[in-house]
């Protein structure tokens, strides 16, 4: 049972790599939950706090100089710590449904899985930046990571400092997506991504009514 279970609101995280379409599907995620009367909070990650966007930007912004590993982990817990505590636990506990693009799961998969850190030292900050708390649904939207880079280089705007990372980083980045969603296949669900829009949205829709069903309205 995920935690927000406990007090009634829902926490609903999208993963995956960039140029998934991630972002398309969280705005009509919202959409498909207001159809059915529930008003969601939308929010991301590195990000939804004054604190947390100056993170996002100093962290992901080319031109900073060297950012090594460790520091880029510090501050993604960072900034999720100032997330957890002033926007996402509040509004569960007033019986929300969150919705929030990424999570801790992506930094199992990028600064895991795409960088090599200790799979212990995320574990031990998670612990530290949101103890007892699990999203309740996770949506991982999978693509090839070929797929993936050829539409963010189409997509008209410049790269951050992440997304300018070799084809290898963003296979092992999915590699280490698709292995929790392995380990905890309840809470984790794989989407494929490279069907047409509305075909995803639809498979998105059945896995979000699932979760809200018996939510207060
Ligand atoms: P976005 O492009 O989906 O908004 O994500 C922002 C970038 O931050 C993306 O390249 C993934 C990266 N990121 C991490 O490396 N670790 C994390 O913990 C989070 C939340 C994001």
């Amino acid at each position: 049972m995920g935690y927000a279970d406990a007090v009634r609101g829902r926490f609903i995280t999208f993963e995956g790599a960039e140029g998934v379409g991630k972002t398309t599907q969280i705005t009509r995620a919202a959409a498909h939950l207001r159809a059915r009367g529930i008003e969601p909070l939308v929010t991301r990650e590195p990000g939804g706090t004054p604190l947390a966007e100056k993170l996002r930007a100093l962290v992901l912004e080319p031109g900073q100089g060297a950012v090594g590993a460790t520091a880029e982990l510090l501050i993604m817990f960072a900034a999720r710590a100032s997330h957890v505590t002033d926007v996402i636990r509040p509004a569960l506990e007033a019986g929300r449904c969150v919705l929030c693009d990424r999570f801790t799961d992506a930094t199992e998969a990028y600064q895991g899985g795409g960088r090599g850190v200790e799979p212990d030292w995320i574990r031990a900050l998670a612990g530290i930046a949101h103890p007892g708390l699990l999203p309740d649904l996770t949506i991982v939207f999978d693509a090839p990571a070929e797929v993936a880079r050829a539409r963010i280089s189409t997509r008209g705007f410049g790269e951050d400092r992440i997304e300018a990372e070799d084809t290898a980083f963003f296979e092992r980045v999915r590699r280490a997506y698709l292995a929790i969603a392995a380990r905890e296949p309840k809470r984790v669900q794989v989407v494929d991504a490279t069907r047409p829009e509305a075909a995803v949205a639809a498979s998105v829709a059945v896995l979000l009514d699932a979760v809200v069903a018996g939510m207060d309205r």
